[in-house]
């Protein structure tokens, strides 16, 4: 008697639909799971949508593509916690749209430099990097300098992203304006790079 699996090996279109349907079911279960975890929608403790300025920060650095050189994800390897610090995790970037998190890594990953330099040292390295780091291929953003953040544009953010979940309070969104009054984009960058991991738990 033939076995029943001959039926299966020797007809290539069956056995097309039962591969499609094993993989599928071990995609399921893969991924629904994690749809409906918490731990992958809540976010870590502190972590808070964006204040104004670094809203602000936030979106010219993805205007300026930063995000094509720079990842902003720790893996859980140790060579790269040794390196960066923590490894990341899905509570700090719950307020991220879109999230930033990248694999191109022309510069170093940036989910950790929050607090590692000053101020003045980001202002001096995004105007011309060469100035503090010699070896540095990273391309200069003088224009940063000049251009002013505008109030009224953060404003519209802020309420876009309370219409779509964000918890913003009104107080937040009515003192925008005046958060970012005067600011210029290169504040606002730095003030979006020192807040990085800033609520990342601690050590390696
Ligand atoms: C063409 C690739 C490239 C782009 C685009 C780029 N960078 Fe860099 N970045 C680098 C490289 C390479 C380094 C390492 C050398 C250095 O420190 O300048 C670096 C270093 C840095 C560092 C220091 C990180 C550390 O831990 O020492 C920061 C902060 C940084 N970049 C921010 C930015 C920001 C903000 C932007 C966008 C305005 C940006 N970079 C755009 C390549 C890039």
């Amino acid at each position: 008697m033939n076995h029943p699996h001959e039926k299966v090996e020797t007809n290539v279109g069956l056995m097309a639909v039962l591969i499609a349907v094993a993989v599928s079911f071990g995609g399921l279960a893969e991924i629904v799971p994690l749809m409906f975890q918490a731990e992958t929608v809540k976010p870590l403790p502190g972590v808070k949508p964006y204040p104004a300025l670094q809203l602000a920060g936030r979106d010219v650095y993805v205007r300026e593509g930063c995000h094509t050189c720079h990842s902003q994800m720790v893996r859980t390897l140790r060579f790269e916690t040794e390196r960066y610090g923590h490894y990341s995790l899905a509570g700090e970037s719950v307020y991220d749209r879109p999230f930033l998190w990248g694999s191109k890594r022309t510069g170093p990953d940036l989910a950790r430099v929050g607090g590692r330099y000053s101020d003045d040292w980001h202002r001096v390295h995004l105007i011309n990097p060469r100035d503090v780091v010699p070896e540095s291929n990273m391309p200069g953003f003088p224009w940063l300098a000049q251009n002013r953040v505008d109030g009224g544009e953060v404003e519209h953010k802020m309420r876009t992203l309370q219409r779509i979940g964000d918890p913003y309070t009104e107080a937040d969104i009515a003192g925008a304006r005046e958060a970012v009054n005067g600011k210029t984009e290169l504040d606002a960058v730095v003030a979006y790079l020192q807040g990085l991991g800033k609520h990342a738990p601690r050590g390696g």
